[in-house]
């Protein structure tokens, strides 16, 4: 019980929460700086839409038993990625691996892992570029790495994210396998949409 009581508060209101929020800050504005960069060269705008949360403490709860581990703040820094996530909404596939490039490049940014979920979808169709990173961040008291979840996806991969999500915790377990074909289908539906809006696009910049 102390552990949990602790586990809460260290997400929320202390040390861990707020300069959780400024790594957010940080990372939303490294995103603007992007688009910025890109759009003096393209001439539209990379990065559709961006958001940032810290996970409450109920999904943390949720996933460090799913996990089988122990609810604690430690356990929870060191085995969940996404405490802190970044999400970026990209409009096409190959600027989300030119937006990955430039983030993998800065000095303040030690990439941990990358989790290509778009060459390799998930078994449930799941698509999006993972980035597990650590960014610095200058505090009073020195620089501190901080761990960061950045989510890189489309629009089209989104929508079908969002809708999984919503669906997955509605389902109950009998009819969970013949939807989770359906899902998967929609998922290469959407997949495919993406590669023509690319060929699209691409036939344009030719002109
Ligand atoms: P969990 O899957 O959440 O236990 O985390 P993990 O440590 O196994 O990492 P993984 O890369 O599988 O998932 C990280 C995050 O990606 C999740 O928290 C979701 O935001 C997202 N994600 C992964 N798989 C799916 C999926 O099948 N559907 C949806 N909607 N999101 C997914
Ligand atoms: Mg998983």
């Amino acid at each position: 019980m102390k552990q949990r009581n602790e586990l809460q508060t260290e997400l929320a209101g202390s040390e861990f929460g707020i300069k959780g929020e400024c790594v957010i800050s940080l990372m939303l504005t490294k995103l603007d700086i992007i688009n910025t960069v890109l759009f003096m060269k393209l001439h539209r705008n990379v990065i559709q839409m961006k958001t940032g949360r810290l996970k409450s403490y109920e999904s943390v709860c949720k996933k460090l038993e799913k996990k089988g581990l122990e609810l604690s703040f430690p356990v929870a820094l060191e085995k969940i990625n996404d405490l802190i996530g970044v999400r970026a909404i990209c409009a096409y596939v190959d600027d989300i691996y030119q937006v990955a490039e430039m983030i993998e490049k800065q000095k303040d940014i030690r990439i941990i892992k990358v989790k290509d979920y778009i060459r390799n979808p998930k078994k449930s169709g799941y698509q999006s570029l993972h980035l597990i990173l650590e960014a610095a961040i200058a505090f009073q008291d020195g620089i501190q790495w901080i761990k960061i979840e950045l989510q890189l996806r489309t629009a089209a991969m989104d929508y079908w994210a969002n809708l999984d999500h919503q669906l997955r915790y509605k389902r109950g377990a009998k009819e969970a396998e013949s939807i989770d074909g359906e899902l998967r289908q929609c998922a290469e539906v959407i997949a495919d949409l993406d590669q023509k809006m690319l060929k699209i696009r691409k036939k344009i910049d030719k002109i």
